[in-house]
């Protein structure tokens, strides 16, 4: 099933929005995002848990607009986490620090005092090292870690390589074969209180057969851990099940999770899972205009004023995201490439997609909710986009476009 908003009567209407109208009043490009499919896509998780008990923390990284934070806080969200930064968002948008995860490879010491000063719920440990600096720093400020170890069930995610981190090449985590003697000498530490037992295997998942391989494993441990008298509170496994961009076939959300807590309901820990991408990657569009077209022999070009700085994943991971104008026309149909205005080759959005579309047309790149906004950047000197919400069919602005001028705030000349 693909999510790409409806034309009515010719025009892309978004959570019940006219996409052009929000285009002409905020200018393009602009990320605009639907509240009510974000709240619908937490809820669907949310509710697939039954009665067992449960937390769904939301990726901060897929986005980490406050405005988006704060409707998941309200939802009463957890949250994971990968740095300082994102801490900090989710603490200012209203976010409860003990639903509050720390996941990534490389925590620095300062990150890991701000979490324990503010009591989050659980430091996803990714190795002994990690281990060894969050105890000394517990044992500094006086209080346990409440910690998970993150292991690497060595399963394939069957995604792409980029976005793959439950193989044994991979940087994360702590191979699930040493798990055990790391969690025996981490339970001799006066730092550290063992609450859980993570695991993520990789992101954009259309196949969720690898997390039920996965949770094998994660049980397999569990019960060793437990047999040695060390008690694990929670389970989580982790992100990564993938949207529609094309014609993907998406796993069933509700029996995906009921199948999970079907294999860790005996045991009654905590079961608790990390969506991003399928939380607010549909529920988000890019637009952006066309600036010029442009037709050669061999190609003809729609060129744009976003950029790979805007969105980023077609030129990252070649990743097909769809193009659709806001406005049907009966413009002359042709095949563009679609590219913006970065002094790259690799600056496209699209390739090869046939289009009606003419000069000063408006186009929607959709699924642009997930890794969109948060990845972009100024490369060019470009400012960043406008971020805007609908809600209850107004559009508010959430972020507002960056000026030139807050581009270089920041720098200084020298003699
Ligand atoms: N938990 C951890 C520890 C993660 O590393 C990630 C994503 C997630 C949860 C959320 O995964 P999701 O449900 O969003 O798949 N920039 C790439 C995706 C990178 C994902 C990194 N980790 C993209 O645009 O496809």
């Amino acid at each position: 099933m693909s999510n790409n908003p409806e034309y009515r009567n010719g025009k892309i209407i978004f959570d019940g929005i006219d996409i052009c109208d929000a285009a002409s009043e905020f200018n393009t490009p602009a990320y605009i995002y639907s509240r009510k499919m974000i709240e619908d896509n937490w809820l669907e998780y949310d509710l697939a848990f039954g009665g067992y008990k449960h937390l769904v923390c939301y990726a901060v990284k897929a986005n980490s607009s406050l405005a988006v934070l704060n409707i998941m806080a309200k939802l009463g969200a957890g949250f994971d986490i990968v740095s300082l930064g994102e801490l900090e968002r989710v603490i200012a948008a209203g976010g409860d620090p003990k639903k509050i995860l720390f996941s990534g490879v490389g925590k620095s010491y300062t990150e890991i005092k701000r979490a324990l000063e503010l009591g989050i719920k659980c430091i996803n440990i990714e190795s002994e090292a990690e281990l060894e600096r969050v105890n000394a720093i517990a044992i500094e400020m006086n209080l346990r870690a409440p910690i998970s170890l993150r292991v690497n069930p060595d399963v394939d995610p069957k995604t792409h390589p980029y976005v793959s981190t439950g193989l044994k090449q991979s940087k994360f985590g702590v191979d699930i074969d040493l798990a055990f003697s790391v969690y025996k000498r981490a339970a001799q530490m006066d730092g550290i209180a063992i609450t859980g037992i993570d695991c993520h295997i990789g992101s954009q998942l259309t196949d969720d057969s690898p997390y039920f391989d996965a949770l094998k494993r994660v049980m397999n441990l569990y019960s060793k851990l437990t047999a040695e008298g060390i008690e694990i509170s929670h389970i989580d496994m982790g992100g990564g099940i993938g949207i529609c961009y094309q014609d993907e076939s998406i796993p069933n959300i509700k029996i995906y999770i009921e199948k999970m807590v079907a294999m860790v309901e005996e045991s009654g820990a905590e079961l608790i899972i990390e969506p991003g991408r399928s939380i607010v990657g549909n529920a988000g569009l890019l637009l952006t205009k066309v600036e010029y077209i442009k037709k050669g022999d061999e190609k003809s070009f729609a060129i744009v004023d976003a950029a790979m700085n805007d969105l980023m994943r077609p030129s990252l991971y070649s990743s097909w995201q769809n193009i659709i104008p806001a406005t049907e026309t009966d413009a002359d149909e042709d095949t563009y490439d679609i590219v913006g205005p970065v002094c790259e080759s690799g600056d496209f959005l699209g390739k090869d997609r046939k289009l009606r579309i003419k000069q000063g047309d408006i186009l929607a790149v959709c699924s642009a909710g997930a890794y969109g906004f948060s990845m972009s950047s100024n490369y060019n000197s470009r400012p960043r986009a406008v971020e805007l919400m609908i809600d209850n069919n107004s559009v508010r602005v959430i972020r507002k476009r960056e000026t030139v001028a807050e581009l270089f705030a920041n720098e200084t000349i020298i003699d």
